[in-house]
């Protein structure tokens, strides 16, 4: 059961750490690692208890039997050949006795192997993150919610630049669409901007704040995500809701998937809200947990809110349906969204075209239309 648990945690380490909810999931593993130690212990314990007692019964009757033995042998009652039958029996089973100690060594080896795969399972969930902050990191303070990247250079590879000099300002409250083909950069710029990754040179500042010298805990409250890889915990629908914001009430609750359009297929579930959703939510549909991640992001209600492809696993009528609920949501935010579909892209305030980690085109959705550059080129390609 903990290796479930622990495994859960380990596959959407990403969310533990953008929902800042490490200290959540170590407080919940923690009563369950104490409670496996304990029931490993105990089960040690009536296990030795067992063989002991089997081994003391033994012990006795061999004993018994060595006296009977001698007993019967100086009355003349036992020739030799008898004797050394039943002294050979004697001897066999304080043998079993002595070798206690080899059953008991190796039923602990089992134990400690278990509990070695379990401190193995933990290591990446107790090591710290690899961007820690800074000594004097202070918390970021998110007044109107404007983003800039300033000259940012960044590789994954030290060969392989993906963006050099990128500058990019985004307006309080902006809503900006990322567009660009495969590979383009999308989700590394969001990748920079929640500091998964750290910029080689340049700056990126929320409201004049360099995200390098704030808390990470401060800088993803602020951001909402919806990322593109859409796992849950294996957990139930209201849970993984929760997750945005663990102080919700089931009112909030409701009322966040309500505007996610996810109402309607939870309420059908066996369980309601208390659905398990299977591993990484195997249990429901691209399209139902694409709107429970809505939901979530919805209940946190952060100033700063990222999209990453958010409605692609959507059809074209839920997806609809969601983007009611998805404009809800954007209302007063500053908002990065990245789309393949530029459909779901109208309501931005400015596109901003990718290309090889090179900002390419800019504009509002109809004046790159207009302009018949990139942007025209896919829309075309989409439309007709
Ligand atoms: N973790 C990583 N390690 C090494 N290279 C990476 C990593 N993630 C992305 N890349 C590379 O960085 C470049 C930009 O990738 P990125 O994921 O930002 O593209 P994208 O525009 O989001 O693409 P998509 O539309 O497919 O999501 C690509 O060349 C990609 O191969
Ligand atoms: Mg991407």
């Amino acid at each position: 059961m903990v290796n479930g648990w622990i495994t859960d945690i380990l596959s959407n380490l990403s969310l533990v750490r953008l929902f800042d909810r490490l200290g959540f999931e170590q407080n919940r593993l923690r009563p369950i690692l104490g409670q496996e130690y304990l029931t490993r212990c105990l089960s040690t314990k009536a296990w030795f208890n067992q063989h002991l007692l089997i081994g003391l019964t033994i012990t006795f009757m061999s004993f018994a039997l060595l006296v009977l033995t001698v007993w019967l042998w100086s009355e003349n009652k036992l020739n030799l050949t008898e004797m050394i039958f039943v002294l050979t029996s004697v001897v066999s089973g304080l043998t079993w006795m002595g070798d206690l100690h080899i059953y008991l060594h190796i039923y602990l080896q089992d134990i400690q192997a278990g509990l070695t795969e379990v401190e193995k399972m933990l290591e990446p969930f107790a090591r710290p993150w690899d961007i820690t902050d800074g000594k004097n990191a202070k918390k970021l303070k998110v007044t109107s919610g404007a983003i800039e990247f300033r000259n940012v250079d960044f590789a994954y590879n030290k060969n392989k630049a993906v963006f050099s000099g990128l500058n990019l300002k985004i307006a309080p409250r902006e809503k900006v669409g990322l567009v660009g083909q495969t590979g383009s950069g999308k989700t590394s710029l969001i990748n920079l901007l929640l500091r998964s990754y750290e910029v080689s040179s340049g700056e990126i500042l929320i409201d004049g704040q360099n995200i390098k010298n704030v808390t990470q805990e401060s800088l993803h409250q602020n951001i909402g995500i919806i990322p593109q890889e859409n796992t849950l915990f294996h957990r139930t629908i209201r849970q993984n809701i929760a997750y945005g914001n663990p102080k919700a009430t089931n009112k909030a609750i409701y009322e966040a998937a309500k505007d996610a359009c996810a109402d309607g297929f939870i309420e059908n579930l066996p369980c309601g809200y208390d659905s398990m959703v299977g591993e990484k939510g195997i249990k429901i549909s691209g399209g139902e947990r694409q709107r429970v991640a809505i939901a979530r992001a919805i209940l946190k209600d952060a100033p700063i809110l990222i999209l990453d492809e958010a409605t692609s696993a959507l059809d074209n009528e839920v997806e609809a349906e969601v983007s009611q609920g998805i404009n809800n949501l954007i209302q007063g935010k500053t908002v990065i969204a990245v789309a393949h579909r530029l459909s779901t892209l109208k309501a931005m305030d400015r596109i901003v075209v990718l290309d090889k980690g090179k900002i390419i085109e800019e504009g509002t959705p109809d004046s790159l239309i207009k302009k018949g550059g990139k942007y025209a080129k896919l829309w075309k390609l989409q439309t007709s």
